[in-house]
This record gives structure tokens, C-alpha cells and sequence, in this order.
């Protein structure tokens, strides 16, 4: 589904992200961690197409496309989505009117936000002072309008309540799971995502097969999930032997 191939990003003068390879196949999750820094939206906002990531070298592939190049609607149309870390302000725009855009009409703003419990926020401008997790849970009700074929989840659980994350969790598990139909077109071995988290609270909803760990703006290790964050939990980043290594060079 998703294909990274030898990816090296600029942002301003400094390269952000060097040579990284990562593949994501069809009906499948991978997950991202990192330390506070080390490229991880970066890498999201690059493959979405948004912001001043210049890719200076390497191939973004999705779905047998090179989508590279691509500019960030064409990639939203093809079937690629991401939860931002930091979406902007949109004033002016009320929740529901995004709603039934994104979902071009096909699906009802009300019960949407219903499922995340934000009915009272569908006559709100969108994410103007919406608190941190509710925040999260308008950019997720904003993913499930658009039922893309490639969630980017740039932490997902980042803020959201005890009470809440078992929604936010648990929606992100259905619009994974639910059915193989994405952005009007059949994803035949079902939905993808590359999910960035710290705590890792996530893995409780979903099943995630692979894990990276970004340091620095390089792909230090992967492997599986859980015990990459077991690793990072009982020995942190600075301990991590690869991450190490590359600190050292
Ligand atoms: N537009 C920009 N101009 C200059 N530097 C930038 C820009 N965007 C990102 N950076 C830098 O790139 C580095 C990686 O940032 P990024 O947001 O990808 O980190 P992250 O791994 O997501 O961190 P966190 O866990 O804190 O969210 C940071 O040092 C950041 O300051
Ligand atoms: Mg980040």
C-alpha cells in the first residue's frame, strides 16, 4: 500500500529525515516512535504532501503510484489521511459543514459525532478553542468522514481522557477493520496505517505488525511493536543501542 523508498527530506537548511525506507503492505499497521524531535510528523506531513518538506531525494509510492511529487488533494483523493498533530484553526468552517464535504454527503455530521460524543460541537468553527483531546477527536471525526484506504495517526491518544480514549481507540479499530471500500474505490486487503505514539496506549485497540523507531531523522530499529516500546520503556532512547551509535557519529 504504502512505499517508502531512500527518503531524504529538507525543512528550512536542515535535513530533517535521511534515507529512510519503510513499507506499510495492504491491511496492515505500523507504528512510529521516536523522541521529541527526530522527524516523526516530519515523515507524516512529507507522505501527506503538506507543509515545507522538500524531498530531496528518494520515491514516496502508494498504491503503485509515485505519489512524490503529488500535491496534498490528489494524495486526499487517492485515498490518503492524515489525524495532524497540530491541525490549524479553520474559522469560519463549522464541524458539520466539514463533515458532510469530506464525506461528500454520504454520511450523516450527527451521527458521526455522536460515536465520539461531539455532537455539541458540529455547529462550532473547526478546532477554534477545541481542547488539546478535542482536538483529536475532531480531526478523527474528520478521517471517518473521509474513509480513507492510508491512516496517518500522528499520536492519536495524545491528550484525550481516560473516558475518551476507549472511543477514540475503539473507532479507530472499526474504521480499520470496517469493511474494504475506501475514498469510492475497493482497498482489496483492507485498510492501512502508520500510527505515531509515545505511550503506546493505542496497541490496546489495534493490531499493529511492525514498529520503527526514528532517531535523529533516521530509521534506527524495528521490529515488533510491542516489544520495541517494552525496550524503550525499560532502557529509553539514549539507551537504545542503535539510537546510540547514531548520536555518536
Ligand atoms: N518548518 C520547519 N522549520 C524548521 N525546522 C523544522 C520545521 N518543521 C520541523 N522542523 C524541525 O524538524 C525536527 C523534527 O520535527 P518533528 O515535528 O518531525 O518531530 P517529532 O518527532 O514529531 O517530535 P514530537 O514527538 O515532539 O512530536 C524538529 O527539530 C523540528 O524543530
Ligand atoms: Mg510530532
Amino acid at each position: 500500500m504504502l512505499e517508502i523508498k531512500n527518503l531524504t527530506v529538507e525543512v528550512g537548511s536542515r535535513k530533517v529525515l535521511r534515507d529512510i525506507s519503510i513499507s506499510v503492505p495492504s491491511g496492515s499497521t505500523s507504528v512510529l516512535f521516536g523522541p521529541n524531535g527526530s522527524g516523526k510528523s516530519s515523515l507524516l506531513n512529507t507522505i501527506m504532501g503538506l507543509g515545507n518538506f522538500r524531498v530531496v531525494e528518494g520515491q514516496i509510492i502508494f498504491d503503485g503510484e509515485d505519489i512524490t511529487y503529488l500535491p496534498v488533494h490528489e494524495r486526499a483523493k487517492l485515498g490518503i489521511g492524515l489525524m495532524s498533530q497540530r491541525p490549524p484553526n479553520l474559522v469560519g468552517v463549522q464541524l458539520k459543514d466539514m463533515l458532510r464535504v469530506t464525506s461528500k454527503g454520504k454520511k450523516d455530521p450527527a451521527k458521526l459525532a455522536d460515536s465520539l460524543n461531539m455532537k455539541r460541537f458540529l455547529d462550532r468553527d473547526v478546532n477554534v478553542g477545541f481542547s488539546g483531546g478535542e482536538i483529536k477527536r475532531s480531526e478523527l471525526l474528520q478521517l471517518a468522514a473521509q474513509n480513507p484506504c492510508l491512516y496517518l495517526l500522528d499520536e492519536p491518544e495524545s491528550g484525550v481522557d481516560l473516558e475518551s480514549i476507549e472511543r477514540v481507540g475503539n473507532m479507530i479499530h472499526d474504521l480499520l477493520t470496517g469493511g474494504v471500500t475506501c475514498a469510492g474505490r475497493r482497498a482489496m486487503e483492507g485498510k492501512s496505517a502508520l500510527v505515531i505514539t509515545h505511550t503506546g496506549q493505542i496497541l490496546d485497540y489495534i493490531e499493529a505488525d511492525r514498529g520503527y523507531v526514528l532517531c535523529d531523522g533516521v530509521v534506527a530499529c524495528s521490529g515488533n511493536p510491542r516489544e520495541l516500546l517494552r525496550e524503550i520503556r525499560n532502557h529509553g532512547y539514549e539507551e537504545c543501542a542503535e539510537c546510540r551509535l547514531l548520536k555518536q557519529r
